[in-house]
C-alpha cells in the first residue's frame, strides 16, 4: 500500500514538472494586437517602449492619463489625430486596441480590470 503511494507520488511529480509553465500571463487579445500596431505604427515616433523621442512625447508616464483620463478619450484621439504622419487613417477599433495597450504602459493609467 505504502508503494503504491510512494508511485503515486512519483508519477505526479514527472506530470507536474512535464507541464510547460508560462513564464508569464498572456496578454489579452486587443492588448497584443495595440503592443503589434504600436510597433508597427508609432514606435518610430513615440520609441519603442513608449518613452518619448526627440519630437514625440513619451506615452509612458502621468501626462497621458492626465490628458485623457478614460481610454474612450485616449481611443478618440488616437484615431483622429495619430498617427502624426497620417492622421485618421486607423479604425476605430485599431484605436482602442491602441489605447488599450497604451494605458498598460503605465500602470496608474487604469488598473488591468479597467483595460
Ligand atoms: C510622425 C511621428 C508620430 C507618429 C508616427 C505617431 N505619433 Fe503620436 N504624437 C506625435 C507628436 C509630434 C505628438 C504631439 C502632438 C501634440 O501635442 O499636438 C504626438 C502625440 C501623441 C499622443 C498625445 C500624448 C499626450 O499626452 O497628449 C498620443 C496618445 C499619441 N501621440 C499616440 C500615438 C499612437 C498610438 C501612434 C501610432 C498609431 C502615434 N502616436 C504615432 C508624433 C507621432
Amino acid at each position: 500500500m505504502r508503494r503504491v503511494w510512494w508511485l503515486a507520488l512519483v508519477a505526479g511529480m514527472g506530470w507536474a514538472a512535464g507541464r510547460a509553465w508560462p513564464e508569464s500571463p498572456a496578454l489579452p487579445p486587443a492588448v497584443a494586437r495595440g503592443a503589434a500596431l504600436y510597433q508597427r505604427d508609432c514606435a518610430a515616433c513615440h520609441g519603442v517602449a513608449g518613452s518619448g523621442a526627440p519630437g514625440a512625447p513619451a506615452l509612458d508616464g502621468p501626462r497621458l492619463a492626465r490628458d485623457y483620463p478614460s481610454r474612450q478619450a485616449l481611443a478618440r484621439f488616437i484615431a483622429e489625430n495619430m498617427p502624426a504622419s497620417a492622421p485618421g487613417t486607423l479604425s476605430p477599433t485599431m484605436a482602442e486596441d491602441l489605447a488599450r495597450y497604451l494605458r498598460r504602459l503605465n500602470p496608474a493609467q487604469g488598473a488591468p480590470s479597467q483595460l
